[in-house]
């Protein structure tokens, strides 16, 4: 099949958070199995440049439409971990991607629908026949509905869109009008059964995605459950209207990428057989970040993660003081969007600031998170809710046994240790499901009884995480299937 993902994330050149991971681990995946994969994304002035191999401009310059008028794109490619891509670069006074920052403009919607309507021109004037295209999450999305009203009518038309949302909380809404700006008809779509929000006035491009698209997925089995009511954050109903094209398939971490045995970040390499490299990099990072370390047994608890409510940040904190208190080592790696929020866990910080036990590292940091899910013993994600979660999978494969509120793709992950309801193979971590403090505190305190009065079982535990496979084979074969089945239902519609 030819594929191509149109996305505002990828790994490692555009990473916010996970999606990035999920373009580049399902785009390899794909391509490995004799698919034809391409990549298109915004040319961000913040990109990692050096992540990529042989950038140049081509000489075309494709024309797409904005408000009224048609503007010049220039077209880069490149090649990313493998995959051709393709980097659309706008020449509009506005500077769309000129902004030192990938999200969190004024103009995000805007941004985003010029963005899919020149992704999708840059396509048709290409003249390939593609077979599928793959948006993700609400910045693409706009694609689903552009493709079936604007571009088909033009006789491009064989390709099935499949539109992934990563997560409901963001949708992408806006008042009705400004749909207009990528050419859409907003009096067509403005209704309940199409783009409407259920805020007066507003239209919603999430739903667009959804009501457009040919598949509609979701990055777990359990979130696509949870989105079906009130985690569909307003869009339950459509997604039960829509029921029969939407499934939720759990995600595959990049096994290449994040791999202990060659981990170039790491002080030491180091596999389930040899667990002394993994001492080494727990050693190695204690005195990178001063924490205490001579002839301290003490569990290292990480934890990486953006900063914002999803990741239950009452409960972060709370884990902070808890392994304080249990006299373990804690590190975290985050940032905020939210101004407040980086200023709230910059006090936390503070506060831990004599304290060699603990250390808050506020900032994106890729080499430094490599090394925290080495070097740590435990890995905490108390989300609120999770559509997939990759951290999880990351620290398993690194040895860092997970403890984790039970929602989402974390419930579809990680298996409670002592749940003799379940097979003992599937017993992966520590999982706990109030959202208080009282039920993740007697968590933390049963891993840390496991850690301190039962080493032999803990050892046993982490080398059994390191080898569970979370690559992207099975997925990438479900979506393959999802594919192979929108085409054939097409060419089954075109005789
Ligand atoms: P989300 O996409 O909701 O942020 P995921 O668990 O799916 O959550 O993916 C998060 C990804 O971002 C992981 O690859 C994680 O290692 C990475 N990450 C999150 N915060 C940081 C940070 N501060 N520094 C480096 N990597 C980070
Ligand atoms: C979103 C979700 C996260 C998921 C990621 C990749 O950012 O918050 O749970 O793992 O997308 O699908």
């Amino acid at each position: 099949l030819h594929i191509v993902h149109i996305a505002a994330e990828m790994a490692p050149v555009a990473k916010v958070g996970g999606l990035a991971d999920v373009v580049a681990g399902l785009g390899k995946a794909l391509q490995t199995n004799g698919h034809l994969v391409e990549i298109i994304l915004p040319k961000y002035d913040c990109m990692q440049l050096d992540q990529i191999t042989n950038l140049k401009v081509l000489d075309v310059v494709i024309q797409s439409y904005f408000d009224g008028n048609l503007f010049s794109n220039n077209v880069w490619t490149g090649t990313v971990e493998g995959l051709p891509v393709y980097f659309i670069e706008p020449q509009h006074p506005s500077k769309f991607f000129w902004r030192a920052q990938y999200y969190g403009e004024h103009d995000d919607f805007k941004r985003y629908s010029y963005f899919s309507r020149a992704a999708l021109e840059l396509l048709y004037q290409s003249g390939k026949k593609i077979d599928i295209i793959h948006c993700h999450d609400w910045q693409t999305a706009f694609v689903a509905p552009l493709y079936w009203d604007i571009y088909a009518t033009r006789g491009f038309s064989s390709a099935r869109i499949c539109f992934t949302c990563h997560n409901f909380e963001y949708q992408g809404t806006a008042p009705a009008p400004d749909l207009s700006y990528c050419g859409l008809d907003v009096e067509k779509l403005d209704r309940p059964d199409r783009m409407q929000d259920n805020a007066h006035g507003r239209i919603n491009v999430a739903k667009g995605g959804i009501v457009y698209s040919n598949i509609v997925t979701t990055v777990s089995p359990t979130y696509a459950l949870e989105v079906r009511s009130e985690g569909g954050h307003g869009l339950q109903d459509t997604l039960k209207t829509h029921s029969r094209k939407f499934v939720g398939i759990l995600n595959g971490i990049d096994t290449e990428t994040w791999n202990p045995s060659t981990d170039r970040f790491l002080a030491v390499q180091y596999s389930a057989t040899d667990l002394q490299g993994k001492a080494a990099n727990k050693a190695f990072l204690r005195k990178q970040l001063g924490l205490y370390s001579e002839d301290a047994p003490q569990p290292l608890v990480g934890c990486i993660t953006r900063l914002v409510p999803q990741k239950g940040l009452h409960l972060i904190r709370h884990a902070i003081y808890k392994t304080a208190e249990l006299g373990g080592q804690f590190v975290l790696l985050g940032s905020s969007p939210v101004p407040h929020i980086q200023r709230e866990f910059e006090g936390v910080a503070d506060q831990f600031q004599n304290n060699n036990n603990i250390r808050l590292i506020l900032k994106y940091d890729e080499a430094l998170s490599h090394c925290i899910y080495a070097a740590s013993d435990m890995f905490i994600i108390p989300s609120m809710f999770e559509p997939c979660g990759l951290t999880q999978m990351i620290a398993m494969r690194y040895g860092s046994v997970p403890i984790v509120r039970k929602t989402g793709g974390l419930s579809d992950s990680v298996f409670d240790f002592d749940d003799e309801t379940l097979p003992a193979e599937l017993r992966n971590g520590f999982t706990f499901a109030r959202t208080d403090e009282q039920d993740l505190t007697s968590c933390l305190e049963r891993a840390f009884r496991y850690y301190s009065r039962k080493p032999m079982v803990w050892k046993q535990l982490v080398q059994k995480d390191m080898q569970i496979d979370f690559s992207w084979v099975s997925p990438a074969s479900q979506y393959e299937n999802l594919y192979h089945s929108a085409v054939a239902q097409a060419r089954g519609v075109a005789q």
